[in-house]
């Protein structure tokens, strides 16, 4: 069985999806997942983009030891230095250097000829190599450079030190057997190709990212990139528990496969979901909440007698057991700290203190905690940030009749300590509340998108608020979660505001040293 490994770019590509605004320490959260899920590599950002990045790979290059971390450079010596700065720290220092090669691009983004292109690529691997052990060099747009000029670029940048050569379909435009030839073509083209590792990225705006990915495999790749729950740039990246999921399954047809846990894939997908505040659609392959759901009688009853004639995947195989209910009203500390640790919970004795409180309030509320509550609780605990003064909620209350107008009246403290309270009305309880809401925060706020969803199953189930705005010009998302729908509403809102003022904070911070 050919080993093929995982390069995980969730904290990456998919963070560059519309909508999504992680903090240090919820992209600390995922890179420790996904060292459980076993990816091989995880690109934890971008780190000459923003401050915010730049800390991010740093602490998760100083914090995870089994999987190499990696960040993102373009092909100047500026992003390589600051990519060292964060990287050094790692087991192995890996950085991934991108180019683009299309005429398109080069002509219309670069205005370079391809012979400037070529120099410029090669030019940037031999300074990296200058640092860095491992030198990812991405083609970007390769599916649509010329083969000729592709097999011309990787020769001379394998000749300048890179270590793995990737070739992305960067528009998701590619059908799987034209993808697969291009990687044929130049594993029979570029002396010297079998000595590095060849990596396919595809994006997934035909819907075909992992059939396209595979076919690369079949046709020499070793690695594969993608992201939990397939979030990315557009339409997205391909799936990587799709991926591997199929290579499992399907171990009859393929002679390859991961190395990847597969029973943490649930957990993976579902705190990747809580944490982004991107929601799973309910019939996605492997981690959809009907992925494994049977509605028709005709199903239902074959499943009964037989459960193969309508499953090829078992929850059990990617660790769905998060509905047992697992502690309850009685339950005491010691339990909880227990149940914590089995479920991979590194906390504090404070923060745990903390969690139990929450929990001890949840579960005079909630009869039976589930596996769902309990993560999505020690995560939020674990996830707190170091305490820098910003809006908390303190009371919200909403009078509704379906005869009157809808009117809310919250109080809340203010990022300098004052108590504020504001009252106003909205055409239904939401409204009302994001009204009132708005009067209290200064700056400006413009909605664009709210939802709400059930943390697991059960007609007493934790609702989770999702809130997407500009504030002050700046796109922010906030995400909460509490028993009642309302006060989550309420508290995302004041989330994605407090994001962006600990983020304005963090900036001034950075320009002052
Ligand atoms: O899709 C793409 O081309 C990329 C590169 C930066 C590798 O994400
Ligand atoms: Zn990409």
């Amino acid at each position: 069985m050919r080993k093929i490994d995982v390069f995980d770019t969730t904290l990456r590509d998919g963070e560059q999806s519309a909508g999504i605004n992680l903090n240090t320490a919820e992209k600390l959260e995922i890179a420790k997942q996904l060292e459980r899920f076993n990816a091989d590599v995880i690109e934890a950002g971008f780190p000459a983009s923003s401050q915010g990045d730049f800390e991010a790979v740093k602490k998760i290059a100083q914090t995870v030891k089994s999987s190499i971390v990696t960040g993102l450079a373009r092909s100047v010596k500026s992003d390589i230095d600051t990519s060292w700065e964060a990287l050094k720290y790692g087991e192995q220092p890996h950085i991934h250097i991108f180019l683009a090669t299309s005429p398109i691009h080069m002509t219309h983004k670069l205005k370079k000829t391809p012979d400037q292109v070529v120099d410029i690529a090669v030019e940037s691997v031999k300074y990296a190599k200058k640092h860095f052990p491992l030198v990812q060099w991405s083609a970007e747009d390769a599916f649509r450079s010329d083969p000729d000029f592709l097999v011309r670029v990787v020769r001379e940048v394998i000749k300048a030190g890179a270590t793995t050569i990737n070739l992305p379909d960067t528009v998701g435009y590619a059908t799987p057997s034209e993808y697969g030839a291009m990687f044929r073509h130049l594993k029979e083209n570029v002396p010297g190709i079998d000595r590095v590792k060849l990596s396919a990225h595809c994006h997934n705006d035909l819907g075909m990212a992992v059939a396209n990915t595979i076919a690369a495999i079949e046709n020499g790749a070793d690695q594969v990139e993608g992201t939990i729950n397939g979030l990315g740039e557009r339409a997205g990246n391909a799936a990587l528990e799709e991926l591997a999921v199929a290579l499992h399954i399907r171990q009859d047809k393929f002679t390859f496969g991961t190395d990847v846990k597969l029973d943490e894939i649930k957990r993976t997908s579902q705190l990747v979901s809580q944490l982004t505040g991107m929601a799973i659609q309910a019939n996605k392959a492997v981690v959809g909440k009907n992925a494994f759901a049977h509605e028709s009688g005709i199903h239902q009853d074959g499943m009964l007698k037989e459960r193969t004639t309508y499953e090829i995947i078992t929850p059990e195989l990617i660790g769905e057991n998060s509905t047992q209910i697992v502690l309850g009203k009685h339950s005491g500390r010691h339990a909880f700290k227990d149940k914590a640790i089995a479920l991979g919970f590194e906390l504090s004795d404070e923060k745990i203190t903390e969690a139990f409180k929450a929990f001890k309030e949840l579960a005079d509320k909630k009869k039976e905690i589930s596996e769902d509550d309990l993560y999505v609780l020690l995560t939020d605990q674990q996830i707190q940030e170091e305490e820098v003064p910003v809006y908390e909620l303190k009371s919200v209350q909403v009078q509704y009749g379906n005869g009157s107008i809808p009117t809310a009246s919250v109080s809340v403290i203010s990022p300098d300590g004052d108590l504020l309270q504001e009252a106003s009305t909205g055409s239904g309880s939401v409204e009302a509340i994001c009204n009132t809401l708005e009067r209290l925060v200064k700056g400006k706020v413009h909605l664009l998108d709210y939802r709400v969803t059930s943390i697991g199953k059960g007609r007493d189930a934790l609702g989770e608020a999702v809130v997407n705005m500009t504030y002050n010009g700046k796109s922010t998302t906030g995400r909460d979660v509490a028993q009642d729908v309302l006060e989550a509403s309420a508290k995302a809102y004041l989330n994605a505001i407090n994001r962006q003022l600990v983020n304005e904070r963090k900036r001034s911070y950075a320009k002052t040293v």
